[in-house]
């Protein structure tokens, strides 16, 4: 173990051999399709080290064993949550949800029906984002049929995600109208808290999905697919794969958005380049 100052205190951070590390770097592509460089072997020692202090393990492949002998995948979930990135906003990427609602809800004014998936969606900001443009853009919402599927790899943040709480700071940039129409101001021992209000969470269905599955558990084709910010972290042929499987899930004419540094340029896949970052399956 090595001693690292941080703010004055002494961190014991574990070392890592390259045969764990390789052993590491491979469960975690098999389980997510994450890749990690070679450069990144400290960084997963520097990441993980404190959970090894907290379970009171010595080496990392004393860590490996607990991860592999948790038949709930927990241990495995709560590694990935220290070594991947969970940062979302609301609005983030603003351009999609002005797509979505200037030119996407037109499309569908005649069936007011619309059936969307926020394939990595975090703690939920995403698609309460897209809830919440959905409500805002259309004349008579009462009307329309919103479905809004949204998954992530991670128990942890879902579980937030589903709780629809989150502190007001996590809405700058949102005008205080529309928090106040979508949200409930928290009293007492809450204030500072949001809650979703119930129409919003009514129209989001929260689930565990791998997007290495091979597999989803989506019957009715898909009109719009989010998958932002997560196919960074994928190499080259798990993009294809998991582009090439968006494909099947979506209606005729139906669009995929990526994150903003995230271009299917070198990806071999069947979608239209319709926009920047915006893919549609031709109709
Ligand atoms: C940086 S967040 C992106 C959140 C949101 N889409 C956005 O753009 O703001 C990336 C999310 O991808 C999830 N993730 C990583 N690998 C995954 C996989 N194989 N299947 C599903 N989700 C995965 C992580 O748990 C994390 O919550």
């Amino acid at each position: 173990m090595a001693c690292r100052l941080l703010f004055g205190a002494c961190q014991m951070e574990y070392s890592i051999t390259h045969e764990e590390f390789h052993r590491f770097r491979t469960l975690i592509y098999n389980e997510s399709g994450i890749a990690l460089s070679e450069q990144k072997q400290s960084l997963l020692a520097s990441r993980l080290s404190k959970r090894l202090r907290d379970l009171g393990l010595e080496t990392f492949s004393e860590y490996y064993d607990h991860v592999m002998s948790d038949p709930s995948r927990e241990e495995f979930t709560r590694m990935l949550d220290l070594i991947s990135t969970n940062k979302t906003d609301f609005f983030r990427e603003s351009k999609h949800f002005d797509y979505l609602r200037d030119r996407i809800l037109p499309e569908l004014e005649q069936e007011k029906r619309i059936r969307i998936w926020s394939s990595a969606c975090s703690t939920g900001e995403e698609p309460y984002t897209i809830a919440i443009t959905l409500f805002e853009s259309v004349k008579n919402p009462a009307q329309w049929d919103f479905k809004i599927l949204a998954s992530d790899l991670s128990t942890r943040v879902l579980a937030k995600a589903a709780a629809g709480t989150y502190d007001e700071d996590r809405f700058r940039g949102v005008p205080p109208e529309v928090v106040r129409r979508h949200f409930l101001r928290g009293r007492g021992v809450r204030t500072g808290l949001f809650k979703a209000k119930p129409h919003l969470a009514a129209t989001i269905q929260f689930r565990r999905l791998n997007l290495m599955d091979e597999r989803f558990p989506i019957k009715t084709p898909l009109d719009l697919i989010f998958c932002r910010n997560v196919m960074i972290y994928f190499d080259r042929p798990t993009q294809e794969r998991l582009v090439n499987k968006f494909y099947r899930y979506l209606k005729p004419g139906g669009y995929l958005f990526t994150g903003h540094s995230e271009s299917l340029q070198w990806v071999d896949h069947p979608f239209k380049a319709w926009a920047p970052t915006i893919y549609r399956k031709e109709c």
